[in-house]
């Protein structure tokens, strides 16, 4: 029997932690939710947002019944995951800020962090700063354009570079002579942009996007071993919590993952 997941986010951006999934466990028999009708995530307040989640979650996983959850949102990630592990007995793999692998990889010690104004508030990660990159200067950047611009690209709409440059340049940075080498995707739309975002950034840098880690992660919580390349893909369904249907360039995106765009009832 394969793995049932059910993979959420509040839109296409946990699609890139879906990628990675795929790739390890293409037989994964996947749900794919958006809840495009709460999106952004990044501009609500800590509390309705929980509450929201949490019920929302509730009525998903009654009615699709999955083996395990993986909230591919760092939004959300850093808010929900201990009520939503409180309320149910199926394991939950979270997407948070991948803040120590950053610290570990940078030379300059000058580390960019990108996120929603949401992640970037949560005391979950004022603390992954404190407890793994304490020898690090750490630029937080929480953006409420950033995630819509990804949406809006992956719509097929015109993203401008101007526009992009805007919200990404406060996390270069230069302290004491030494500049920002490493900036931490730390909201699972922003991979979506990353072409655009090299092609804008000041100067080069690494980025770090834990979607492949997430995967593992998914695969050792399930106790499955990764399949091999090309092992057939599993159809699955994505859904839009706002009851529309998706849009031709979204649902040519699904299909490279192996989703079809279904209507929630
Ligand atoms: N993809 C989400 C994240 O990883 C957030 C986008 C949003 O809804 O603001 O944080």
């Amino acid at each position: 029997m394969s793995a049932r997941l059910l993979v959420f986010d509040s839109g296409i951006g946990g699609l890139s932690v879906l990628r990675e999934i795929r790739r390890q466990l293409p037989s994964a028999d996947i749900t794919y939710v958006a809840d495009d009708a709460a999106f952004p995530y990044g501009d609500w307040e800590a509390g309705p947002l929980s509450d929201h989640i949490v019920a929302l979650m509730g009525r998903l996983i009654e009615r699709f019944g999955p083996d395990a959850v993986v909230i591919a949102c760092n939004t959300a990630s850093t808010l929900v995951l201990p009520p939503l592990r409180a309320l149910h007995a199926i394991p939950f793999i979270g997407t948070v800020p991948a803040i120590k692998p950053a610290a570990e990889r940078s030379g300059s010690h000058v580390v960019g962090v990108l996120a929603t104004p949401g992640t970037m508030k949560r005391d979950y990660t004022r603390d992954l700063i404190r407890s793994f990159a304490r020898d690090c200067h750490v630029r937080l950047v929480g953006s409420s354009e950033l995630a819509p611009l990804a949406e809006a690209a992956m719509r097929g709409d015109p993203v401008d570079d101007a526009a992009l440059r805007t919200e990404i340049e406060p996390a270069f940075i230069e302290v004491e002579g030494r500049r920002t080498d490493t900036i931490v995707l730390a909201c699972t739309h922003y991979p979506f942009l990353i072409d655009r975002m090299e092609a804008v950034a000041p100067w080069p840098v690494t980025w770090i996007d834990p979607a492949e880690a997430i995967a593992r992660r998914v695969l050792s919580v399930l106790s499955l071993t990764a399949e091999p390349p090309g092992a057939p893909m599993a159809e699955g369904q994505a859904f839009l919590t706002s009851g529309k249907a998706w849009a031709p360039a979204q649902l040519r995106l699904l299909s490279q993952f192996g989703l079809t765009g279904a209507i929630l009832d």
